[in-house]
């Protein structure tokens, strides 16, 4: 059986890892993959192919940025002819960028198969492109891989239960993983940061918060005025954004720095006395780590993750100097985003169907 995954930004290329490693302890599947090249910058992309062990893609479209509309229409145009070279039997789609979106559409209009990983998630927020990219890619989809009892929910409200599988998350396989294998080497922060004394991690990428100039001059103001150091993670759209319209990264509290390799980011997750973020990844990857969040939004797709006030929603800014760093809930969280081997799972029901 052959099975396509085609990946195109950072967070895909993170669930792509423990999927190249269940597809390769099946002889019966070949794997092919495809890097649509939405991510280009070698900190976005390249270091987590190797870092993740993920080999070489077998086709890479090299469509870089755009706006979405164009971003979307560049890898659809090109990935006729790669589903016609490759013959895949599914073509896998991973989460909610433009590139799942592109996945799904060109699969299903040649009959080729299409799961999709990461199904079921829901903002409810239709601003967002990730809302609209789910919502396609979840009703085009042959078999819809769920992360969580949550998302399977949400499928069945769509009528699309018969098509679903819960399989778990395949962020948390490597996730654990990778904790436990980074545990002991020193964490990664810039000059002039004590990793040993309290500090937080921060991300901020999504448009609704880079773009408007007030909105993100409101929230570096906040980031500066926090009680510990704040090492910001800046994603290439953050500091384009922060240069175009003159405002400071690195004033007060705050310390820019280039966006972390994927091991180097748990670790410092680990390390950190508090996250704050509006990457959804980023929410779940610190409470699989242990480390209190703060969300810069206005809703989460990882409702799970608010259990107990281990991630707080903060959208107007308003209590995060109070929360940034806070103590950590007491109480159990059981394991709402599977045991670590979601990735053998999903291959499994490619497999059975
Ligand atoms: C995309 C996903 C988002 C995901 C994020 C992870 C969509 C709609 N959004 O957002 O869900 O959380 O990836 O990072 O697919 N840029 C570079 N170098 C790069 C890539 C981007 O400089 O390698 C800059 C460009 O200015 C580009 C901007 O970042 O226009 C935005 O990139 P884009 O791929 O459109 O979306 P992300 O914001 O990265």
């Amino acid at each position: 059986m052959k099975i396509m995954s085609v990946v195109g930004a950072r967070p895909q290329f993170v669930k792509l890892g423990p999927i190249v490693r269940a597809c390769a302890d099946q002889p019966s599947v070949d794997h092919v993959i495809v890097h649509t090249g939405q991510h280009y910058d070698p900190l976005l992309s390249d270091v987590f192919f190797r870092d993740l062990g993920i080999p070489a893609p077998d086709a890479h479209l090299g469509v870089g940025s755009g706006t979405h509309g164009r971003q979307t229409g560049a890898m659809l145009a090109q990935m006729d002819e790669v589903l016609e070279r490759f013959q895949p039997d599914w073509v896998l789609a991973y989460g909610d960028t433009n590139s799942t979106a592109a996945a799904a559409l060109a699969a299903v209009k040649m009959h080729i198969k299409l799961a999709h990983l990461e199904a079921g998630l829901r903002s409810f927020n239709r601003r967002m492109p990730e809302e609209h990219n789910r919502i396609v890619t979840d009703h085009l989809a042959d078999l819809l891989l769920a992360p969580t009892e949550v998302a399977v929910e949400h499928l069945a409200a769509e009528g699309l239960r018969d098509r679903t599988v819960l399989v778990g998350d395949v962020m948390t396989d490597v996730c654990l993983a990778t904790r436990d294998a980074v545990a002991e080497q020193p964490v990664q922060v810039p000059a002039g940061v004590d990793p040993g004394l309290p500090f937080a991690l921060a991300t901020i990428h999504r448009a609704d918060n880079t773009d408007d100039p007030e909105r993100l001059a409101a929230i570096l103001t906040a980031l500066q005025d926090a009680p510990v150091p704040v090492v910001l993670l800046a994603h290439p759209r953050l500091r384009a954004m922060a240069e175009r319209h003159g405002l400071n990264l690195g004033a007060g509290s705050l310390v820019a720095s280039e966006p972390l390799a994927y091991p180097q980011m748990v670790r410092a997750v680990m390390a950190a006395a508090g996250v704050v973020t509006d990457s959804g990844g980023l929410q779940k990857e610190a409470f699989l780590l242990d480390t209190p969040v703060t969300t810069i939004r206005t809703e989460t797709e990882w409702v799970e993750t608010l259990t107990d006030g281990w991630n707080i929603l903060d959208p107007e800014l308003t209590q995060l100097r109070d929360v940034i760093v806070r103590p950590k809930p007491a109480g159990l969280r059981g394991e709402p985003y599977g045991d670590g081997h979601a990735a053998e799972r999903a291959i499994q029901a490619l497999l059975d169907h």
